[in-house]
């Protein structure tokens, strides 16, 4: 959903101020009824707006929160493997919506919170190295963890080809953590922890940014969010 004054000024029919005139002149109707207030919510995919009669095609960009499952990769297409896009086709996402494409990956054995949108921007914002977005994942290893590795993860680990910057490792139980990183290079996660002798077992993305995965969502189900811009800021709403 988006405000009435957005989606008219996104299909180029005016600037914000001059739709807003030509709602309350009674030039846009929502569904046959003539519009009253610009900020009123309208979802392109299910009202018709029309302006001076003739309807009206805007640019409603997708999000969608997927609990991914294990077992797909985080691709829009794959010729031999299931994408992410499959199991959103098999959770009733119809149509897919086109541009639509994960944003940043999970290996195929990693399940929890993958965003998908066709919005570019979002996108970058979510996963510009300099915004040092941060990511909580639920990890399971094979062998025990120590309280003073908390330290080692908090100075940086060092990989073979670069240094980690501070992450934030909570100890759940003796095979498992919650651990919080500000990147996401290749593997990170999985390799941070072979750094210090463990494999990790099994590994869920918990939170992404402002995303969290809701307890509630099974894996394999998707739910899509609905934000409003403020100056380039998206607020889920
Ligand atoms: N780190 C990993 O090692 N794998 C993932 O899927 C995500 C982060």
């Amino acid at each position: 959903m988006e405000r009435l004054d957005k989606y008219l000024s996104n299909a180029g029919i005016g600037t914000r101020k001059e739709v807003k005139e030509y709602v309350r002149s009674g030039l846009v109707t929502v569904d046959q009824n003539i519009a009253k207030d610009p900020g009123m919510k309208v979802d392109g995919r299910k009202n018709e707006v029309c302006f001076k009669g003739e309807k009206v095609f805007s640019y409603s960009p997708t999000y969608i929160l997927l609990n991914k499952p294990a077992g797909c990769v985080s691709a829009t297409e794959d010729s031999r493997e299931r994408t992410v896009l499959d199991v959103l086709s098999e959770a009733g996402l119809d149509p897919i919506p086109k541009g639509l494409f994960p944003v940043g990956r999970l290996d195929k054995d990693t399940t929890g919170l993958l965003l998908l949108t066709d919005d570019g921007e979002f996108a970058h914002e979510l996963l510009s190295p300099k915004k040092h977005v941060d990511k909580v994942y639920h990890v399971t290893v094979d062998t025990p963890l120590s309280e003073n590795e908390k330290m080692i993860f908090n100075n940086g680990i060092v990989l073979s080809d670069f240094t980690c910057l501070p992450a934030k490792l909570d100890i759940l139980s003796e095979y498992e953590a919650k651990i919080t990183i500000r990147e996401g290079k290749f593997h990170q996660v999985k390799r941070m922890f072979m750094a210090l002798g463990h494999t990790v077992t099994s590994l869920k993305r918990l939170r992404m940014g402002e995303f969290t995965l809701p307890d509630d969502l099974p894996e394999g189900r998707f739910v899509r969010l609905d934000m409003e811009c403020h100056d380039h800021e998206k607020k889920i709403i």
